[in-house]
């Protein structure tokens, strides 16, 4: 053959494997980018399993460092390597709870969860998982510790910024694409706490009371849809009791998770939240992490006397017939490795603190930051001399506080900086702290006086206030607001600001802009106030949102993702729930009423609701209708809506589909999420978006039968704007 040939042959040969490779490759990253199915190894977990001792097995199920769990290195089987947090990954921590400064750990502080929720935009929610994912794996992560879904039942609870919503629907859809998105880069995501886990006071030993129909309808289904549609490879335990027993060896709440819901991966408890060896391993957590904190000894504790480690064996030793649960706990927890490629080595490389990932970080503020109100200010006039900036949250940074969540941010832009280079070289910008975050939790004369008088050299006022996760020297110290391991001691806006917004709000138009995990009492300024934007904490990147809401090169389309009520006793939790319980129990008393489902039927103590959002624009709902009136329970219920934009920016609206029955019988809430979608609009563009409404959506709690099931019936398909705003009510029946 002439050498030619020879070579031409090559090179075909050559370009023919390198586009096998690449397809090979991106069939490896396209399995990697769906994440791995837990179930894809089992033939290699049960031999695996087969080659290890009792000891070898119990090393796996409980920690060997302060964030690992234990490997069998005889077997080449690695520890698990875990991390925090939920919206960033955390700094680095050395095998005991000391940071480990030795190395450059700082990463994208993407906006908290409260924040990521707030888009109601689930493809946003996968973005955002994969970089958190792609940080996770370029510093070596196996399981990121989060998203974090419990319901926010109170405005007080310490970690509301944390979680996503009042809604176990929204909570879930959200979660189900953070997760396929941290999975999509070959790491673990562990979705938590499971369960109830819905206040910070007395966590490690609070019981949360909570009728059956209660859990199924409202405090699981998050949990679920991560299982269902997230495929989330762990699940974290929460500290607290449930119904009386403690979540980590809750059967309950294990009889749920694995039959169910399905859930073939791992369980890793919350550190030192384990109470016991033989229910723990008969019903309970997988990985028991962080118990010997228990004895109060964090440095070096001694990983034998976890309860899944030495008495497991003694246990085994003495009924040899428990082995079979922890080989359950063992095959589930390979099932996890070899899905976060542990034993062949195909986990993308990831990176870190990409300019991709802080525009990721930019786009999910844009997006998640309300505008609650806006009374012809926003945005703001090019014709403006001085804008006068007041406030502590104008220029405090959030990344490293507010507990386990914690991020070393490489940058944090803030508000006050990012006004400036918005409006700085044309318009004089001044500021005034208003306030300074202090033990007493009060105001300050002279600082008042200060910001009254820049004010009054201003055309305007932009307050930049609410809440902080702690005071800059107390993360973990009794000074807390948003912040784990404690709850708001009051729902009134902290260090006495309503006092000063109530101020400047009576001198100058006022846009106020609220940093927080909740929104905080009415006062005055709310309806003095010209403008309102409830941002959350929206990351490395908020102040830069923030500044282009204002200037109107970003148009906000942020929703609520809970209910804003006046007063702390106008919520369920306080006018007809309890919180925080008598030190022993808290009982859940507000049922099934959480958020909307309780504020349908008193709106009276309403401000904002569930969903509820401004745009720059206007819409129109046009044509909305079912394929039929009448079906069958399995058929899926088609729905067309469509919406134009009529104003005069490009904007989006979240459609929102609730489903009521038509006569209830028992107490149900009147209406429950159960669809929704963020349709973006360019300026007088219409667009049709079908709704596929399946059995889930008609599905209810059946106290008796103790099963999901759907009531035959008439019920009502709701397309709405907000909990509030009603745009059109479907009537169907389902036989
Ligand atoms: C904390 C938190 C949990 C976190 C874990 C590890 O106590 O409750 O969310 O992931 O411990 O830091």
């Amino acid at each position: 053959m002439l050498k030619s040939n020879k070579k031409l042959l090559s090179l075909i040969l050559l370009t023919t494997l390198i586009i096998n490779v690449n397809n090979l490759w991106a069939q490896q990253s396209k399995i990697a980018l769906e994440g791995n199915q837990l179930l894809n190894y089992e033939t290699q977990v049960d031999s695996l399993l087969r080659l290890m001792t009792l000891e070898e097995k119990v090393k796996m199920i409980h920690a060997s460092s302060s964030f690992t769990s234990g490997g069998v290195k005889r077997l080449g089987i690695p520890e698990l390597v875990m991390s925090d947090g939920p919206h960033g990954v955390r700094m680095e921590h050395g095998r005991d709870w000391n940071f480990d400064d030795t190395t450059e750990d700082s990463a994208t502080y993407l906006p908290t969860g409260i924040t990521l929720a707030s888009t109601w935009n689930k493809k946003l929610g996968f973005e955002y998982g994969t970089v958190l994912g792609s940080e996770a794996a370029n510093r070596n992560k196996d399981i990121i510790l989060g998203p974090g879904v419990n319901i926010i039942r109170t405005p007080l609870n310490g970690r509301n910024f944390e979680y996503l919503s009042e809604d176990p629907f929204l909570s879930g859809k959200m979660a189900a694409g953070y997760i396929k998105g941290v999975q999509s880069q070959g790491v673990a995501t562990c979705v938590k706490h499971y369960d109830a886990n819905n206040q910070e006071t007395l966590r490690g030993k609070i019981n949360a009371v909570v009728s059956e129909t209660a859990l199924q309808e409202i405090y699981l289904p998050a949990f679920r849809y991560a299982v269902e549609e997230g495929n989330v490879y762990t699940i974290m335990t929460a500290y607290n009791k449930v119904n009386g027993e403690y979540c980590s060896n809750n059967e309950y709440l294990f009889k749920v998770l694995h039959e169910q819901f399905g859930f073939k991966g791992a369980s890793v408890s919350d550190w030192g939240a384990v109470h016991s060896t033989l229910p723990t391993l008969k019903h309970g957590v997988d990985i028991e992490m962080g118990t010997e904190l228990s004895s109060g000894t964090r440095q070096n504790p001694n990983y034998n006397n976890f309860f899944l480690a030495d008495p497991v064996i003694k246990l085994v030793k003495k009924h040899p017939e428990y082995e079979k649960y922890v080989d359950e706990k063992v095959k589930r927890i390979l099932r996890v490795m070899y899905a976060v490629h542990l034993f062949d080595g195909k986990r993308p490389k990831g990176s870190r603190n990409t300019d991709a990932h802080h525009k990721t970080a930019l786009k999910v503020a844009e997006e998640g930051i309300v505008l609650l109100k806006n009374d012809n200010i926003l945005p703001l006039n090019k014709d403006i001399k001085t804008i006068a900036v007041i406030g502590d949250n104008a220029t405090a940074k959030h990344a490293g506080q507010g507990g386990s969540s914690q991020v070393k941010a490489l940058y944090e832009i803030t508000p006050l900086e990012a006004v400036k280079k918005q409006f700085g070289t044309k318009v004089n910008i001044l500021y005034a702290r208003g306030y300074e975050p202090n033990k007493e939790g009060k105001g300050s004369e002279k600082l008042t006086k200060e910001a009254l008088e820049v004010a009054k050299k201003a055309d305007l006022v932009i307050y930049i206030g609410g809440w902080l996760h702690n005071l800059p020297d107390a993360m973990w110290g009794k000074y807390r607001y948003d912040s784990e391991g404690r709850d708001k001691q009051s729902y009134e806006f902290p260090f006495e600001q309503s006092k000063l917004m109530n101020k400047l709000s009576a001198i100058k138009p006022m846009i106020t802009i609220i940093f927080g995990g909740s929104f905080g009492q009415y006062d005055k300024w709310i309806d003095d106030s010209k403008a309102i934007l409830f941002v959350g904490y929206p990351g490395m990147e908020g102040g830069t949102a923030i500044a282009e809401i204002l200037a109107g090169s970003v148009n906000p389309s942020g929703k609520l993702t809970f209910s804003i009520a006046k007063k702390l006793n106008d919520y369920p939790a306080h006018h007809i729930g309890e919180f925080p319980g008598n030190k022993k129990d808290v009982v859940y008393k507000d049922e099934i009423f959480t958020g909307y489902r309780y504020f349908d039927n008193e709106k009276s103590g309403l401000l904002y609701p569930f969903g509820f959002g401004l745009s720059y624009t206007t819409f129109k709902y046009g044509e909305i209708k079912t394929d039929k009136k009448k079906y069958s329970t399995n058929e899926i219920v088609k729905l067309n809506v469509s919406v134009t934009n009529t104003g005069n920016f490009d904007g989006a609206d979240v459609i929102q589909i609730y489903i009521r029955r038509k006569n209830t019988n028992s107490a149900k809430p009147i209406k429950a999420l159960k669809g929704f979608e963020k349709v973006y609009l360019k300026k007088g563009e219409t667009k049709t978006v079908t709704f596929q409404l399946d059995k889930d959506a008609f599905m209810s709690w059946n106290k008796i039968s103790k099963n999901w099931v759907t009531e035959p019936g008439d019920y009502y398909v709701i397309v709405a704007r907000s909990a509030n705003e009603i745009i059109k009510k479907i009537k169907i029946t389902i036989k």
